[in-house]
């Protein structure tokens, strides 16, 4: 493919139909012809290498802050509201670091294994309420374990666990989709603020009664002085639920189906649990829930002979990157034994996702206790049904058929 044919805008998105069924062959297309990418319809760059995407997301001077955009380009155009308090995600130094330090005590990979009984009991409790042979297992599973661990983290009482999860899905569909119709919008906007007058709600009831939970430790927490703003709380908490819960709930999904495609796989897993570590590592490689990254340019940079200026969009390809055949052997082989699971599913840098060791621990103790409870467990004829959610791959539905042992 030459590189004036390579696609470009929506068809390297979820959006298009063919990129969201198998994005890897499209993306090994783009790796071969070409370094850099520009995507003018998005006005981005697009890096594919896996070398280029880690030193682009290592380069502690590009900035993350869409108004430090050009206009016309993509993370202006899509991500930057300059009406709205930016995320961690979103911020540059040194208010980064400050907030990242805020929040970050909890992720600490000790910190995060403190959870692990709460995670395992949430697992059983959810596989519990599964009563049907075939079940959806992005509704009745996937979708409901990260939601209550986030919850249950943030102290928000479980009987509004529902509400929290529907507005957060509807706020995730239109937060990084730059193609979102306008009745999406809408929906979008009225989620995102039914979101904010919840958690403003929550902080102001912690106020007078300061618990063991996320939000009274931002509370709490003072840096240099300085408190957090009640706005700046609010954006957090939303982060933790847009960053945190759809991706799990990709992960957990995307993985049981890697192992449903691949039974040889499958019963390695069920007969050396021990792997399920090295096993999600490669679930992460293999099928990313975050497909793209971004930073954007504070100077001009070169890489592979094409300068890129000052404000310009800089979009990590992280699916790609995760398949590059420079780096590893037989990329789109499900090996959940390979020996070098490395890989950039987290992004990297100072904006490493900092909810890492959760994800990780939920999908593990998710994935375990699912394959226990079901001792038998295919795929049902019902199928799957892929998000068109650009920047995320993930599904809307995954049937299945299990045996369950109880
Ligand atoms: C499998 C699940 C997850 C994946 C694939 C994922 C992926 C990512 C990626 C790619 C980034 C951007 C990194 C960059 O730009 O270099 C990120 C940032 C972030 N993630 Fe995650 N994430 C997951 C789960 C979580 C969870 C469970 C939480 C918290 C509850 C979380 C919280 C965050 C936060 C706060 C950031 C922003 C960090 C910063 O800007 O410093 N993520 N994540």
């Amino acid at each position: 493919m030459s590189e004036t044919t390579l696609p470009t805008g929506v068809a390297l998105t979820a959006i298009d139909e063919q990129f969201r069924e198998d994005p890897y062959p499209i993306l090994r297309s783009i790796q071969a012809a070409t370094r850099v990418l520009h995507d003018d319809e998005l006005g981005r760059y697009v890096y594919t290498s896996h070398d280029d995407v880690k030193a682009i997301l290592r380069d502690k001077d590009l900035w993350s802050d869409p108004r430090k955009a050009k206009p016309g380009t993509f993370t202006r155009e899509f991500l930057g509201n300059a009406d709205e308090e930016p995320s961690m995600l979103l911020m540059d130094e040194p208010d980064h670091r400050r907030l990242r330090m805020l929040v970050s005590k909890p992720f600490t990979p000790a910190a995060v294994q403190r959870w692990r009984a709460q995670i395992e009991a949430t697992v059983e409790a959810v596989l519990d309420r599964i009563d049907t042979e075939e079940f959806d297992l992005i509704a009745q599973f996937a979708g409901p374990v990260p939601t209550i661990v986030i919850a249950r983290m943030l102290g928000i009482d479980e009987s509004k666990v529902d509400s929290f999860k529907q507005w957060s899905d509807t706020s995730v569909r239109i937060a990084f989709n730059p193609f979102s119709t306008p009745e999406e919008l809408a929906a979008g906007e009225k989620a995102g603020a039914a979101l904010n007058d919840f958690f403003a709600g929550e902080i102001e009831a912690r106020r007078s009664n300061l618990g063991d939970d996320l939000i009274s430790d931002m509370l709490r927490a003072e840096e240099e002085g300085e408190t957090l703003s009640v706005q700046e709380i609010i954006s957090q908490c939303n982060l933790l639920l847009i960053a945190g819960n759809v991706t799990t709930t990709d992960l957990i999904g995307n993985g049981v189906k890697a192992l449903l495609d691949n039974p040889d796989q499958l019963a390695k897993l069920r007969a050396e649990p021990g792997l399920i570590e090295n096993a999600v590592e490669e679930m992460l490689r293999f099928d990313s829930p975050v497909t793209n990254s971004g930073r954007i340019a504070n100077r001009t940079i070169d890489i592979g002979g094409c300068p890129v200026h000052e404000g310009e969009s800089l979009s990590t390809s992280l699916a790609a990157a995760n398949h590059d055949p420079a780096v590893y052997p037989d990329p789109d082989k499900f090996d959940i034994e390979r020996e070098d699971t490395h890989h950039q599913a987290f992004g990297g840098g100072r904006h490493l996702c900092l909810g890492a060791h959760l994800a990780r621990l939920e999908a593990q103790v998710a994935i375990l206790g699912l394959l226990n409870r079901y001792p038998v467990l295919e795929h049902s004829e019902r199928g799957h049904v892929f998000a068109s959610v650009p920047s995320f791959r993930g599904m809307t539905e995954f049937w299945v058929r299990g045996e369950n042992q109880q």
